[in-house]
């Protein structure tokens, strides 16, 4: 498999994935890191690990279906056949999201379908619910919407507090998300038939 990562910030989850690909426990290659701010932490960690980088400046652009115009021409050039967002802090449009369907993937810190959107540990608090967590979900056109494919909880604690819950959070995601990715490689995640089972859900 090669896959592409979406990353807008410190890219701890890129450091997990592109750590289990080193140490072979994900049977994938990381052709590219795809970042919206150039003075990203992730980009750092990107040119570190030998990983090529791409980043734009989405002010330069006329729309965002311009720029991930230019996005899908590095993806395809690099025959990118997963894409993983990890912490891209960026509303997708229809240019990638049609183009990647069923092989584009983003992971969200709440036991969706609650707390979608930013914030999501926040939110969990702020509802007073005993039990949160990670998900890992295709992504579709909506935000953090898409089919479910797996999730991790996590109970809270009294007096725990965003940062105390982001603390635990944090490595939950860095062992779910490259076990997914794992996953789908060795096909016991299919993701061709998530997407038939989607679909007959939609019709
Ligand atoms: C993670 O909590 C992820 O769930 C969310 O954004 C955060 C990214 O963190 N989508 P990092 O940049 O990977 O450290």
């Amino acid at each position: 498999f090669r896959i592409a990562v979406f990353a807008s910030g410190s890219g701890s989850n890129f450091q997990a994935i592109a750590d289990a690909v080193k140490a072979g426990r994900l049977d994938a290659t990381i052709e590219l890191l795809v970042c919206d701010r150039p003075k990203a932490k992730v980009v750092e960690r990107a040119t570190k690990a030998g990983i090529p980088v791409y980043t734009f400046t989405p002010k330069e652009y006329a729309s965002r279906q311009a720029y991930e115009q230019d996005i899908l021409a590095e993806l395809r050039d690099r025959k990118v056949d997963l894409v993983i967002l990890a912490g891209y802090m960026r509303i997708l449009t229809e240019v990638l999201v049609e183009a990647y369907w069923g092989r584009m993937l983003n992971i969200h810190p709440s036991l969706l379908p609650s707390f979608p959107g930013l914030h999501a540990v926040r939110q969990a608090l702020a509802h007073g619910v005993k039990v949160t967590g990670v998900t890992v979900h295709l992504v579709d056109g909506g935000l953090d919407s898409g089919p479910i494919l797996a999730q991790c909880a996590l109970a809270i604690e009294d007096g725990d507090t965003e940062e105390s819950l982001e603390r635990r959070i944090h490595p939950i995601e860095h062992a779910l998300y490259p076990q997914v990715i794992q996953d789908i490689v060795q096909g016991a995640i299919d993701l061709d038939r998530v997407v038939q089972a989607n679909n007959s859900i939609t019709d």
